[in-house]
């Protein structure tokens, strides 16, 4: 597969990444319903025979359980075949499930040493905070990773959802190797701002829910939804709610005809449309089980002709408006 260069650092990702958020599970607040540990771990070796070589979790995901998942499949793995592997870090959480932003001091250091920990590694290829909240400690946390950076526990500091304002502040302290935003058909805020602060920066581009979380894959029917279990956050998700759903899943029909044209999916297109900017290094695709990272991996290697780009502009204007 297709490497992109992450930033200014020396790591090259292929340009489709392994996501990690549903493999955590049930049982908190931004959880994906009950999984099978057999299914994610079959899915992350599928990832990897794919050719994939990097893959994004966080401590919050299952509350440690993503980051505890990923080392176990990747235990087996040879060493030089092994996967880099990015987390994150500043939130906490009760043991009801419900989160809270903190990126102090204490808190960072003691996440490292967990994640550490649950990855069963001795330095973390890629560590990024996950939310700016709140605003005003980003730099206390952002202070202790570049410390860490410094010690070689950490080889490169990213961050995730930051805006500009918060990315020059941080920027001023130590090097953003990464930005970790939303970006796909249906969130396209990130090219406004951000995306030119990241080239001009050389900061890399790790473009996050890039399926709009399964949406744009074709395979969420309104029965599908009606019967997500009351644990998939996704069922209170406004985008898999009424009005917004059946416009898009009028889009992605339409979607699905335009990729079937050149032999691929929906999916597929979704995520080569997001990588058809050079300034995304990567397109972070979730997968929960065996077969789904099968298909979406192709989608690293494929350019999207123009026309189809043509084609697709107007559509995605009209569904803006209709989703306004
Ligand atoms: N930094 C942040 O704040 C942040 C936020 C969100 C995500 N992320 C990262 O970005 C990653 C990707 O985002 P995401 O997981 O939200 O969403 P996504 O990649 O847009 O969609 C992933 C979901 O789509 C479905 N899917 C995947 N491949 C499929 C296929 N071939 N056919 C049919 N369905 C398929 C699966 O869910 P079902 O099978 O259940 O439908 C899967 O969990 C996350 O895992 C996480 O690592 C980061």
């Amino acid at each position: 597969m297709k490497k992109r260069k992450l930033g200014s650092t020396e790591l090259e990702f292929t340009t489709i990444g392994f996501g990690s958020w549903a493999i955590g599970g049930g049982g908190w607040k931004a959880g994906w319903g009950p999984q099978d540990d057999n299914d994610s771990i079959a899915a992350i070796r599928e990832a990897v025979s794919a050719g994939i070589n990097w893959i994004d979790t966080a401590a919050v995901y299952g509350l440690g359980h993503s980051e505890e998942v990923v080392a176990r499949a990747l235990r087996d793995v040879p060493r030089s075949e092994r996967p880099y592997v990015a987390t994150k870090c500043g939130r906490n959480w009760s043991s009801d499930g419900s989160l809270r932003g903190d990126p102090s001091a204490g808190r960072i250091e003691q996440e490292i040493t967990d994640s550490l920990k649950r990855l069963d590694v001795e330095t973390i290829d890629l560590y990024q905070i996950h939310w700016p909240d709140p605003d005003e400690q980003i730099e206390e946390g952002w202070e202790v990773i570049a410390k860490h950076v410094r010690a070689g526990t950490i080889r490169y500091a990213g961050v995730c959802n930051f805006s500009v304002a918060q990315l020059d502040r941080i920027h001023a302290i130590h090097p953003v190797a990464s930005l970790q935003p939303p970006y796909s058909m249906l969130r396209r805020e990130f090219e406004s701002e951000l995306l030119p602060y990241c080239r001009t920066n050389s900061i890399g581009v790790v473009a996050y829910s890039p399926m709009q979380k399964g949406l744009l894959t074709g395979a969420i029917t309104k029965e599908r939804v009606a019967n997500f279990p009351e644990s998939d956050h996704r069922r209170r998700d406004p985008m898999f709610n009424e009005p917004k759903f059946s416009a898009i899943s009028a889009f992605v029909e339409k979607l699905g005809a335009i990729a079937a044209e050149y032999d691929r999916t929906a999916a597929q297109l979704a995520l080569a449309w997001v990588l058809r900017l050079p300034e995304v290094t990567s397109a972070i695709a979730g997968a929960r089980r065996a077969g789904q990272i099968t298909e979406t991996a192709q989608a690293g290697d494929w350019t999207v002709p123009d026309d189809a780009l043509q084609r697709i502009e107007p559509l995605l204007e009209q569904l803006a408006k209709d989703l306004a």
